[in-house]
């Protein structure tokens, strides 16, 4: 009987601890919590200094009519050269893709294409 009493009490107080180390224990941090640099401020609403991070090749947002567009993969698939686009890549191309440089707009059919690359919207700075 006393056995009982002894075993019964020792596992009371084992539990009582348990939960005692449960409560206090520190919460488990999340899994890669996203970092404040890396976080968007607004998913899909970038400024012209966002734009401006992806001035490359490989890496190619261009705005165009306040429209923020990815344009990295459609670069080779451009009907002309690299070199035309690679200029605006990280900036402001409205009035590039508007003329084409030298006065002539591009077709519906670009106009659809270039749909298929928007990421987003430019906001204020
Ligand atoms: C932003 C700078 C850009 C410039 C300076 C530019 C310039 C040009 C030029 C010179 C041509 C060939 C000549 C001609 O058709 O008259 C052309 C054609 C074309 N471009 Fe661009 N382009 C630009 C961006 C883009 C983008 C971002 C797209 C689509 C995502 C695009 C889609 C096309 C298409 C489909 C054609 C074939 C002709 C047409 O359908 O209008 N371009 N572009």
């Amino acid at each position: 009987m006393r056995g009982l009493y002894l075993s019964s009490t020792v596992l009371f107080w084992l539990a009582v601890a348990g939960l005692w180390h449960a409560a206090e224990a520190p919460p488990e941090p999340a899994i890669n919590p996203p970092s404040p640099a890396e976080a968007p401020a607004s998913p899909g609403r970038y400024s012209t200094g966002d734009v401006a991070r992806h001035g490359l090749a490989e890496d190619c947002w261009m705005i165009i009519a306040g429209e923020v567009y990815d344009v990295s993969s459609y670069i080779p698939d451009h009907p002309t050269d690299p070199e035309i686009l690679l200029p605006w890549c990280g900036r402001d191309a409205s009035e590039a893709y508007r003329t084409k440089g030298k006065g002539r707009s591009h077709s519906a059919y670009a106009d659809r294409q270039l749909a298929q690359y928007r990421i987003g919207t430019l906001r204020s700075p």
